[in-house]
């Protein structure tokens, strides 16, 4: 058997990895400007991490949800109180996908209705409802189409007060920043706005934050920005430094009851022992600090470039769209630097490093960035 191809690889296999570096097979190190994406918070074998996810397994490493595990209760527990949002419920499953899926169909149960409003150039994951809810025919099978959901630009409110006006909205999906999109961000007033729409049509307000959340922004949460809260948010990446793990904060106004949700392996052992491995290490190494000044940092190497079209986001959450001219610079950093960056449509650097990332590593990108468009310059 083979893998199905679905998936463009870089020449390039990691091996071994410690924080921002990653080593190849060949022994080669690269700095990790994108964390296999935006998922390593904390760093790559974080030594609490390694040995809290090793003991772990050494007692158990799973067992279902049909008996107790006091882990989950201390994971919602710690995350409750880093978050700000310590009176709200945890639901834990896999992935982000499945915490959207989640979210959505409690808003639906909720309020006995079926329609979602999301906004265009979202992601929030493949599985049925998520990818519904994501602005791209492309990973959309026909299975997958539905009148249930309406897309309207984002930022538009005058366009969601007329579609949730009609009563016919169970919820209203946003990213707390575009992530896939190519880092877009909801405007304070609009996220403000849009939470009075809610509480006056009784919408559930969703917030992935699958991407921006977690402490990737300087902030737990992007949305936290506005100084709204939502009633229900969605986490994954980050949450598990790379053991897979999702979640979906859920506000009191909901009612749990048996067997509405579910899943085998969410919230199993090790995965729990690896969430609050990443929320000790968030705090007790103060990684949201951390990522605001390393941000600010990054956004002052940067700014003014003149391969720099636009430069967006917060913290180390950062877009920065090529001029034309620039748009080899991402295979360049990769083979030429050593430097692992992402990318978003065909001409937006994204940067999304381990919250860890010192000065001095964001030096490193911003001298071998300058480098490069000289040397383009030069060709
Ligand atoms: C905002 C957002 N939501 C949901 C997802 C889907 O997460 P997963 O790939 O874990 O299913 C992603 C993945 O990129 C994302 O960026």
């Amino acid at each position: 058997m083979k893998t199905f191809e679905v998936y463009k690889l870089a020449p390039i296999e990691p091996v071994k990895a410690s924080g921002c570096k990653i080593w190849d097979k060949n022994g080669t190190e690269y700095l990790d400007l994108y964390g296999g994406h935006a998922v390593i918070s904390i760093g790559h074998a974080h030594p609490h991490y390694v040995e809290m996810i090793s003991a772990q397994l050494n007692k158990i490493g799973f067992y279902s949800n049909a008996v107790e595990n006091s882990l989950q209760e201390e994971l919602a527990q710690k995350l409750g109180e880093l978050s700000g949002y310590p009176d709200y419920s945890l639901f834990l499953c896999n992935s982000g996908a499945e915490a959207n899926e989640n979210a959505i169909k409690l808003a639906s149960f909720h309020t006995g209705k079926k329609r979602v409003l999301a906004f265009r150039e979202a992601f929030h994951g493949r599985t049925s409802g998520a990818v519904a809810a994501t602005d791209n025919p492309k990973i959309q099978a026909p299975f997958n189409e539905t009148a249930n959901i309406t897309f309207i630009p984002l930022n538009d409110i005058k366009a969601a007060e007329k579609e949730l006006s009609t009563g016919e909205y169970a919820a209203v999906i946003v990213e707390g920043i575009q992530g896939v999109a190519g880092i877009y961000e909801p405007e304070k007033e609009f996220l403000v706005e849009l939470r009075s729409l809610c509480d006056k049509l009784k919408v559930v307000l969703i917030l992935d934050e699958v991407q921006s959340g977690y402490g990737r922004t300087g902030k737990f949460f992007a949305h936290q920005y506005s100084g709204i809260r939502a009633d229900i948010i969605t986490t994954a990446k980050g949450m598990g430094n790379g053991f897979p793990i999702g979640g979906v904060l859920i506000s009191p106004m909901f009612k749990a009851v048996y067997g509405m949700l579910g899943t085998t392996f969410g919230g199993n052992h090790l995965a729990c022992a690896a969430a609050i491995a990443v929320l000790d290490v968030i705090k007790n190494e103060s990684l949201l600090e951390n990522t605001t000044s390393v941000g600010e940092h990054l956004f002052a190497g940067l700014k003014g470039s003149k391969a720099i079209k636009e430069l967006r986001g917060r913290g180390l959450m950062i877009g920065i769209e090529l001029n034309d001219k620039y748009l080899t610079i991402r295979d360049r950093l990769m083979m030429d630097e050593k430097i692992f960056t992402g990318t978003a449509k065909y001409n937006i650097l994204r940067l999304l490093p381990p919250l860890c990332l010192t000065k001095a590593e964001a030096d490193i990108f911003i001298k071998a960035f300058e480098r490069q468009i000289e040397i383009i310059d030069n060709e």
